[in-house]
């Protein structure tokens, strides 16, 4: 286990409620946190000037009542247009963790080390985990086949094993990991966290829309579709966003959408749906999403479905409720 010796105890599950664009606020953050599992949330979702440095402290204070809560994590795109205020921010505010994505994070680990954060880059091919590794950074998170927002397309069966052989640092695995048994599974792979974005959207601390939130209760994995159309990236969307959007979910990378896509579909274009916000993001994980439930009650439920597995992965009989081996 390659986590850092003092956040063991702060951690009820090996989870992190990962970072979600237009999703993860401080309520989401501080109820994960205080659930026993770490929470994030993207620099990019704070719109305003000072906004973020205002969400730290909300979460913070927000935590403040409940000892040893979890780490939180903010994350920063690394090429989104804000980045170098928000790392003065994180710097400034010495944030125990920063993931990094979209982007190499070489040029923000020496500040962030200096001010004592702990730096994860989020990384989908052998290469960026190699550049990221090169670059110093702590830990790695690996984006595989089937994640919510930007998918990575490397099997969790591969990718954990060939970074495990490389690295024996911090390492994260993200994409469909849709329950607590398969939290287990990430474990037992090599993996010391996994990354659940999807299950947490559908909880009443989110921010997404109520119809988002409905999509997910409705959908399953055949429902997943993946298109780089709308961010120049893959990513993956519900099917029934697309469709109620008027767009064929069949053709969308066809000619010249792909070049187009922060102009035709990031802006405030009303004869076109915005990504995001109109057309929604979700992984195959959504065939664990029942309902709407809030974020202590999901963790309650993954828990109780981590020491099954973990019963059942041990050879044990069934027993009480443990904290995750260390
Ligand atoms: C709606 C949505 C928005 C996302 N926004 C971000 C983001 O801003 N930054 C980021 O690093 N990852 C983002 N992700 C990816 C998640 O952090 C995570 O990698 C992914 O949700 C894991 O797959 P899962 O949804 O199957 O659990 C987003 C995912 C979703 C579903």
């Amino acid at each position: 286990m390659a986590l850092p010796a003092e956040w063991r105890t702060r951690l009820r599950l090996p989870l992190i409620a990962a970072p979600m664009l237009h999703v993860s606020g401080p309520a989401l953050v501080a109820a994960a946190c205080r659930a026993g599992v770490i929470g994030a949330f993207p620099a990019a979702n704070c719109r305003r000037h000072g906004e973020l440095a205002a969400w730290i402290a909300e979460i913070r204070r927000t935590i403040g009542d409940t000892p040893d809560a979890a780490p939180f994590a903010v994350n920063l795109i690394v090429r989104s247009a804000t980045l170098a205020d928000d790392l003065a921010c994180v710097v400034r505010e010495k944030v125990e963790l920063v993931i990094t994505s979209v982007g190499s994070p070489a040029a923000l680990v020496g500040p962030l080390h200096d001010a004592g954060c702990r730096v994860w880059a989020d990384v989908a091919t052998l290469a960026h985990a190699e550049k990221a590794l090169a670059a110093g950074v702590d830990g790695l998170v690996l984006l595989c086949a089937g994640a919510g927002g930007q998918t990575g397309w490397v099997s969790p069966f591969a990718g954990v094993r060939s970074l495990r052989a490389l690295f024996d640092g911090p390492l994260v695995v993200a994409g469909g990991l849709s329950d607590g048994h398969a939290l287990w599974a990430a474990q037992a792979l090599g993996a010391d966290l996994g990354y659940m974005g999807t299950r947490f959207i559908a909880t009443t601390e989110s921010l997404a829309s109520d119809a988002h939130r409905r999509m997910l209760v409705d959908a399953g994995w055949d429902d997943i579709v993946s298109s780089s159309a709308f961010t120049g990236l893959p990513v993956n969307w519900l099917r029934a966003s697309l469709v109620e959007a008027g767009l064929d979910p069949g053709a969308l990378d066809a000619g010249s959408l792909r070049a187009d896509a922060a102009e035709l579909y990031g802006t405030r274009d009303t004869r076109r749906p915005r990504r995001w916000t109109e057309l929604f993001s979700a992984g195959h994980s959504v065939a664990g999403v029942q309902g709407v439930q809030p974020v202590a009650a999901l963790v309650d439920e993954l828990a109780r479905q981590y020491d099954a597995a973990r019963q059942r992965g041990l050879g044990l009989a069934p027993a009480g409720p443990s904290r995750f081996p260390g």
